[in-house]
């Protein structure tokens, strides 16, 4: 497993991360049970992934658990997040990380993040909330204060695009992937010259994963004018098989995995999440992020294609 630094926390984290939210839910979404959840969480760390991302509201607190039940604690990153966040005061976010480390079963979390923050409400989290994460580290229950963004609604970053140009954050978790770049413009120059830790959600999600999807996400970004047909034959592909070429032309196995690894190898991004519940996908996906960049003619040709798009996740 590939590993660098985590932005300038002094934090090591493994370029793949298992995320334990998104569609999959580490396969308790699809019907698979706690312990085989448990076993992808297990079989990530076995092969040398140490970065763990779950959430209040995830249902998958409990899996991470039990798989980080016994392995050394200083040997995983543990990310989780405060997901029902807008009711709360400082002693209520308090009272919440107490909550996070009980389901977690551990004495301190390595990042805790608002979950899902939208510009409306980024003043009141800022102001009312984030002292509670200060207090937390104060306390050592805590190292790294983060927050993430709703990809779905904010797909053009408003509200990461104000917190990255501030001192508050250590790590923020960003949507990007081939076909909504707009973070490589809005967060990423920031993020670097602040050293603030990136990890990336959304690389595959459905419309990389499942063709049909990708069909639909890509006729209604030509309908709403964002590309055009002509652009994707520029490409390489057509509008009926908008991204065959990226296999076709390039050394990936699939777009899955060429999804992965251009965010990869992203400069900005530390950790490129990846969620599954199944153990070959994991498997592949562990594989994948230690493979090089993708072929540099065919980054290019994505990056022109996509350039316009900040207006979908993906999803
Ligand atoms: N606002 C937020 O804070 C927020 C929002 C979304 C996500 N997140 C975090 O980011 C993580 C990553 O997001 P995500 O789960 O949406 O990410 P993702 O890894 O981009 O997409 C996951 C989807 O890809 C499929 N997949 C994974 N590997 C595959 C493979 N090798 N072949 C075919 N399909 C594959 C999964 O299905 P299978 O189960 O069948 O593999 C699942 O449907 C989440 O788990 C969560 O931790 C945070």
């Amino acid at each position: 497993m590939d590993y660098q630094m985590l932005g300038s926390t002094g934090v090591t984290v493994s370029a793949l991360g298992v995320g334990g939210g998104g569609p999959s839910q580490l396969g308790l979404r699809h019907g698979g049970q706690e312990a085989d959840a448990v076993r992808v969480v297990r079989a990530a760390i076995d092969q040398g992934v140490n970065f763990i991302d779950t959430a209040e509201a995830y249902g998958t607190e409990s899996a991470v658990a039990r798989a980080i039940a016994d392995v050394p604690r200083e040997t995983v990153v543990v990310s989780t997040k405060i997901s029902h966040w807008e009711e709360l005061d400082e002693a209520g976010v308090l009272a919440n990380i107490d909550a996070r480390l009980k389901a977690l079963g551990t004495d301190y979390l390595d990042i805790c993040h608002f979950h899902a923050v939208t510009i409306g409400k980024y003043d009141h989290v800022v102001q009312n909330l984030l002292p509670g994460l200060f207090r937390a580290k104060e306390q050592g229950k805590l190292r790294l204060a983060g927050v993430t963004e709703m990809f779905n609604r904010d797909p053009g970053h408003d509200m990461l695009a104000r917190a990255v140009r501030s001192d508050h954050w250590d790590v923020i978790m960003v949507g990007y992937n081939i076909l909504n770049q707009s973070a490589r413009d809005l967060i990423f120059p920031d993020a670097l010259r602040r050293g603030i830790g990136v990890l990336d959600m959304f690389a595959v999600r459905l419309a990389l994963s499942r063709v049909e999807r990708l069909l639909e996400v890509v006729s209604a970004l030509v309908e709403q004018g964002t590309i055009t047909s002509a652009a994707i034959e520029e490409a390489g592909g057509t509008i009926y098989d908008p991204l065959g070429w990226v296999v076709r032309e390039s050394d990936a196995e699939s777009l899955v995995e060429a999804a992965y690894r251009f965010v990869r190898h992203e400069e900005a991004v530390h950790v490129t999440l990846s969620g599954t519940g199944n153990l070959e996908h994991l498997q592949e996906n562990i594989g994948t992020v230690q493979k090089p960049p993708l072929d540099r003619d065919v980054v290019l040709r994505l990056q022109k294609l996509f350039a316009g798009v900040d207006s979908i996740s993906g999803q």
